[in-house]
């Protein structure tokens, strides 16, 4: 069984870990993935308030007694939620361990420091890898361009973003976009990373808390399916396609500004398609992974299959293509 410096870091059995995911990483997730052995976060900002958050870790412990932790994404906001208070709440809860992800997390660290929270930063670039160790995080996550969510501007793939990041930095680095099987774990491990993170798998699982419409939505995507939301804002996402996404990129690609899209780009909107299942409603997250994904099971075969077929990889294939 593959077990690196993470999974010492961390507490778990494998170096597998699921991000956070807006109105996805809820309880039943996050419990069934930590079940399975691996790190699961649920998403702080998919509960409206801070209180809220702490009913959903109460609620996550109940079904799991397996360690998780949180995911603090912080994104620039006109009206910026609570974020001292959801980080008390986790440091209330006695949560182990945090992603997080989208800002410099170094104002949240002294808290986490003191209450004894790891820090898993996400980022997309080596330069953030090497400012995230520099201000004394524990890990990091590094998102190739082939990521849902936020890749970043730099459009480089994991392929080349993590053994540049593993040449830099010292401390243990899961490689992120763009993994959903047991290939991607062991391209992740000779690549120079300690494990991977994967969001677009998790949310094609059986426990992930959305309508199953969405999910075969993914399984029948293949890896062209995607869209980059916000270019020219600077504030890029890759989403899926769709005629949402699609008409989210013609009017900003045609000079329109952010109100253009307002509407089109409503959280509540994104949030309908998962409780209803339309996969047109609005904007969704998905990633080009979504091409490798063609079935629907549960985490914990999802966790069990990566690491049983990594093992027989590792052993078996790759020898066979040695010198001979
Ligand atoms: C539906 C969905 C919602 C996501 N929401 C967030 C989020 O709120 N915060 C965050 O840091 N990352 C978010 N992500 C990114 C994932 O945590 C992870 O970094 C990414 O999915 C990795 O790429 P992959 O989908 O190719 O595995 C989201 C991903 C998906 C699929």
């Amino acid at each position: 069984m593959v077990t690196t410096r993470f999974c010492d870091l961390f507490g778990v059995e494998h170096p597998i870990a699921q991000g956070g995911m807006q109105w996805v990483g809820r309880a039943e997730l996050v419990a069934a993935v930590a079940d399975a052995g691996a790190l699961g976060f649920l998403t702080a900002l998919t509960q409206p308030t801070p209180e809220d958050l702490a009913k959903e870790i109460e609620r996550c412990r109940e079904l799991t007694d397996r360690p998780f932790g949180v995911n603090l994404t912080i994104l620039p906001s006109i009206n910026p939620p609570p974020y001292d208070e959801y980080r008390r709440v986790i440091v209330e809860s006695g949560i182990p361990v945090v992603e997080t992800a989208g800002f410099n997390p170094e104002e949240h660290l002294p808290e986490f420091r003191e209450a004894g929270v790891k820090v898993l930063h996400k980022c997309t670039s080596v330069r953030h890898a090497i400012k995230a160790e520099e201000i004394g995080v524990d890990a990091v996550s590094v998102d190739g361009f082939e990521c849902a969510g936020h890749p970043g501007e730099d459009d480089i793939p994991g392929l080349v973003l993590i053994p540049a990041a593993a040449r830099r930095i010292t401390i243990p680095m899961l490689a992120s976009g763009g993994i959903a099987d047991a290939r991607g774990l062991v391209a992740a491990l000779a690549l120079g990373a300690d494990g991977v993170n994967m969001g677009t798998r998790f949310l094609c699982t059986q426990e992930a808390p959305v309508h199953s419409r969405v999910k075969e939505q993914i399984v029948a995507a293949t890896e062209r399916d995607t869209e980059l939301i916000f270019r020219p804002l600077r504030n890029t996402a890759r989403v899926a396609s769709n005629s949402v996404s699609r008409e989210v990129v013609e009017i900003l690609d045609g000079g329109g500004v952010f109100d253009d899209v307002r509407d089109l780009v409503a959280g509540s909107r994104g949030r309908k398609v998962f409780e209803q299942g339309d996969p047109e409603l609005g904007i969704w997250s998905s990633g080009m992974v979504q091409g490798l994904i063609d079935d629907i099971p549960t985490v914990a075969e999802v966790i069990e299959r990566m690491v049983v077929e990594a093992d027989d990889l590792i052993a078996n294939r790759l020898p066979g293509r040695g010198a001979q």
